[in-house]
């Protein structure tokens, strides 16, 4: 056996899409297997106390290994699809227990978590979801993507977790000389952008995104009717209840415009799920028709427009992003919703000047609120928070914060808007204790 070469045998997970084992007395983190498997595993990385590693052959797999579904994101290649060996449903599970003891560690939180599908998930078998993708450029001028942790490009012809008219389109296999990053993105109506190094004659083109979102039993759908600009509410029959009499369900048809440059979730099912699910956890206060809500880091307004629509005409939202041209485009998408307002600017800054609110919903980037930000929302005294996360470490150290600030954690939803990758979205809701209130 080669130096490089160590047979392991993982036992756990942990985030970022490793398992680990011990060798030797060491810990070792090792990609491309499961929990249970016996592999011989590359060693890529030695640190005194910590060693990295990728499985290159399995010596006994696991009942949940799968042959992988991109085999240029195996070992040695490209990153982007690190669960690609893994069946969907056993991934869904990895992701709860990932996020479940990464609340537990960081946040000395208990709870139980479950990872949802997206619809149609298993029907795409976890493929064909990515309207962006973003390539680096080889030497020669080929679009490629970078192994972890490398400079290296490995060139590509396509990219299966991305929706047809990306994967198939003519970037791959053209030439770009002198150009080092791409980036191609698709709106819901069939049409893409490309961007070389950020710029372009699409550059300023607007992709127009089309949401379904379903609204829980109860809520109003903010009148009927057309709304220009927005889209229409919309009732149907196909609720949770499998269209059975008595469980109507409603939903929301919306129409966002961003630019191609523009934060936009990339699932291609995910800004529905999202916003349908951020819809159920503060369905108690949005169901009361006069809540002041806040929509802070609200991008191209996703959650404003629902949160406005089903919130009751009585009823406010407060919606701050960063980023001006995502504030823009929230704009736009709230025009004719007389009870969403867009701040453009920094939560840190905006939100202090906003009236008081009885819901918060927050959807920050990866790096989380962070302390401050959390510490301002308990001061502001809402009933209850609903935070969107895209990485459980972040959302663990501001849970800790929202609970010394007397918050608790009520539930936990996670959404599988990353599927054959280790990423994966969490809703948390947390209410008031009461009991403080009294103090
Ligand atoms: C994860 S995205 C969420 C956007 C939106 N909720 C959605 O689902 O489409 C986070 C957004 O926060 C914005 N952002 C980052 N830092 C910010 C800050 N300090 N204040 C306000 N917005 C910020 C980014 O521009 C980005 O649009």
């Amino acid at each position: 056996m080669s130096d490089d070469l160590v047979k392991l045998r993982p036992t756990g997970l942990a985030h970022g899409g490793w398992c680990v084992a011990r060798y030797e007395g060491r810990v070792v983190f090792v990609r491309h297997t499961l929990p249970g498997e016996t592999v011989l595993a590359r060693v890529t990385e030695r640190r005194s106390r910590l060693w990295r590693a990728e499985a290159v052959r399995i010596l006994e797999p696991s009942p949940d290994r799968v042959p992988h579904v991109w085999p240029p994101a195996g070992p040695g290649g490209v990153g982007g699809a690190d669960l690609g060996h893994v069946a969907l449903a056993a991934s869904r599970r990895w992701k709860a227990a990932v996020v479940q003891d990464t609340l537990r560690r960081i946040g000395h939180l208990d709870r139980e978590v479950t990872v949802r599908a997206l619809p149609g998930e298993d029907e795409r078998d976890g493929l064909a979801w990515r309207t962006r993708v973003t390539l680096a450029v080889d030497d020669g001028g080929y679009p490629g993507m970078h192994p972890p942790r490398s400079g290296r490009v490995i060139r590509l012809s396509g990219m299966p977790l991305a929706v047809p008219e990306i994967d198939g389109h003519e970037v791959f296999g053209s030439r770009h000389a002198g150009a080092s990053r791409l980036m191609v993105a698709a709106g819901s109506d069939g049409t893409t952008a490309v961007l070389t190094d950020g710029r372009g004659p699409d550059a300023t083109r607007a992709l127009v995104h089309h949401v379904t979102v379903p609204v829980p039993h109860g809520l109003p759908l903010g009148g009927s009717g057309r709304r220009p600009g927005t889209g229409h509410a919309n009732q149907s029959d196909h609720g949770p209840g499998g269209g059975q009499p008595g469980h109507r369900e409603g939903r929301l048809e919306i129409d966002y415009r961003t630019m191609p440059g523009t934060f936009w979730q990339v699932h291609r099912e995910a800004p529905g799920a999202l916003a349908g699910a951020v819809l159920a956890a503060g369905a108690d206060l949005l169901a009361e028709g006069r809540a002041i809500i806040w929509d802070l880091y609200c991008g191209a307004g996703l959650l404003t427009v629902p949160l406005a629509l089903t919130a009751g005409e009585r009823a406010s939202v407060w919606a701050v992003e960063a980023d001006p041209h995502a504030g823009r485009a929230a704009r736009r998408a709230g025009r004719d919703v007389p009870t969403a307002h867009v701040r453009v600017g920094d939560v840190e800054s905006v939100a202090p000047r906003l009236p008081a609110p009885d819901l918060v919903v927050l959807d920050p980037p990866r790096r989380g609120a962070g302390r401050d930000v959390c510490a301002g929302i308990v001061h502001s005294r809402p009933r209850a928070v609903v935070y969107v996360a895209c990485d459980p470490a972040a959302l663990a150290r501001d849970a800790a914060t929202l609970r010394d600030g007397g918050y608790r954690l009520d539930d936990v939803v996670g959404l599988d808007m990353f599927p054959r990758t280790h990423h994966v979205e969490c809703v948390a809701r947390f209410t008031r204790d009461q009991h403080r209130d009294k103090e």
